[in-house]
């Protein structure tokens, strides 16, 4: 993987360039370089909340949060986005200051190390404006308890000189609303959890949203699009508009180069199959995972840190980026003892299952047009 990796368009602001972190999103080689990907990912962002396809629910929770408090004239509850990369959560903590018209600054859980670090942003917050804390179940542990106190009371303890003679001096805060956005919800401790007014659950897009997507960015980067490639890019794309978007000038450029400069179905297929893009969508990151857990582990169970060794990639890449759309597809299960391939995934390699696969013998559903029981 490694020298593949490209930071998103989010990654405009300290700390998440530098932590080593990267966006395991990032797939396609897209020999451009960065600075240009970062272009054009932010110029395919939308802006407002009605530009917005997918995740009704949380959309409509969101516009009811931002509408109630316009109509009281106050900030609003501080908002936590989580899901797995890519689904839209900068581009919601973006839309929130665009529909509240007020200012954002822009910081993440990984830059913000030392209490000092927090308390000098919050001290120089501007009343009203959105606070966007990124990758937040990252930040050090002085400075998470610094943040509940702040948004709870909207205040902070200034420490003053060192030692015995240190003293805090309260500083009182405007209001403000932080955003929070984590891939791991789970890892938040719970006071910092419940300061949160609303909690939106990003999930993975349905083909159609996706397809929608697809239309809105292949209008704006300026290339035709027939409905069967653009069927074709959502149908493989993970359930993720950043995997989408980045497939999308992938296929643009075999059919600038090779084709007739259309994204249509033939432009897809030979795009997609350079890429390693299989037909479920999974890249080669995903089908490592299942074909080590099948022909080393002989389909699990076995323990994440395990398998990570064995894909060689950290284990939290494995959990947030490859083991939610494996899970949520069905080719693997989670149990007490670890992960393990279901007869789907043994299938999928084309592989024979073992008779105790999870799923095996079970009566055979009829897939829907995305691969998906119905
Ligand atoms: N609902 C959506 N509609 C259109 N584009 C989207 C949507 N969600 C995400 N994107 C695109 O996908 C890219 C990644 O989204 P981003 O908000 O950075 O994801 P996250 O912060 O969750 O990793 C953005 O550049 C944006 O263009
Ligand atoms: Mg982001």
């Amino acid at each position: 993987m490694p020298e593949v990796w490209e930071r998103g368009a989010d990654d405009e602001f300290a700390g998440r360039a530098d932590d080593g972190s990267y966006d395991a999103t990032a797939r396609v080689v897209d020999a451009r370089g960065v600075d240009d990907e970062q272009r054009v990912e932010a110029a395919l962002r939308p802006k407002r909340l009605a530009d917005f396809p997918g995740q009704p629910r949380v959309r409509d929770q969101l516009s009811l949060v931002l509408e109630a408090a316009r109509r009281r004239d106050a900030v609003p509850d501080h908002i936590l986005l989580s899901g797995p990369p890519g689904l839209g959560k900068t581009t919601l903590a973006m839309i929130v200051a665009a529909e509240l018209e007020r200012p954002i600054r822009v910081t993440s859980g990984p830059a913000i190390q030392h209490a000092g670090d927090l308390a000098a942003i919050l001290s120089s917050l501007a009343e009203g404006e959105v606070l966007f804390l990124d990758e937040i179940h990252r930040m050090a542990r002085p400075a998470e308890e610094m943040l509940y106190l702040a948004m709870e009371d909207f205040r902070v303890d200034v420490i003053v000189g060192k030692g015995p003679g240190a003293t805090a001096i309260p500083l009182e805060l405007p209001p403000f609303t932080v955003v929070g956005a984590t891939t791991r919800a789970g890892l938040l401790p719970a006071p910092l959890r419940d300061r949160f007014g609303f909690t939106g659950h990003l999930d993975f897009y349905s083909s159609d949203d996706l397809a929608a997507i697809l239309v809105r960015s292949a209008r704006l980067l300026g290339v035709e699009a027939l409905d069967d490639g653009i069927a074709e890019i959502a149908g493989r794309s993970r359930g993720t508009p950043r995997i989408a978007n980045r497939l999308l000038r992938r296929v643009r450029d075999w059919s600038q180069v090779h084709g007739r400069g259309v994204v249509d179905l033939e432009a897809a297929h030979e795009a997609l199959a350079l890429f390693d893009v299989d037909v479920r969508g999974l890249d080669r990151l995903d089908r490592g995972v299942l074909e080590l857990l099948c022909t080393r582990f002989g389909g699990g169970p076995v323990g994440l840190s395990t398998l990570a060794v064995a894909v060689g990639e950290e284990p939290d890449t494995v959990e947030t980026v490859a083991e939610p759309y494996l899970v949520r597809e069905g080719f693997m299960v989670r149990t007490p003892r670890g992960r393990a391939a279901t007869a789907l995934a043994w299938q999928h390699l084309g592989l024979t299952a073992p008779m105790d696969a999870p799923g095996a013998g079970a009566p055979q559903l009829p897939l829907d047009g995305e691969g998906r029981f119905s």
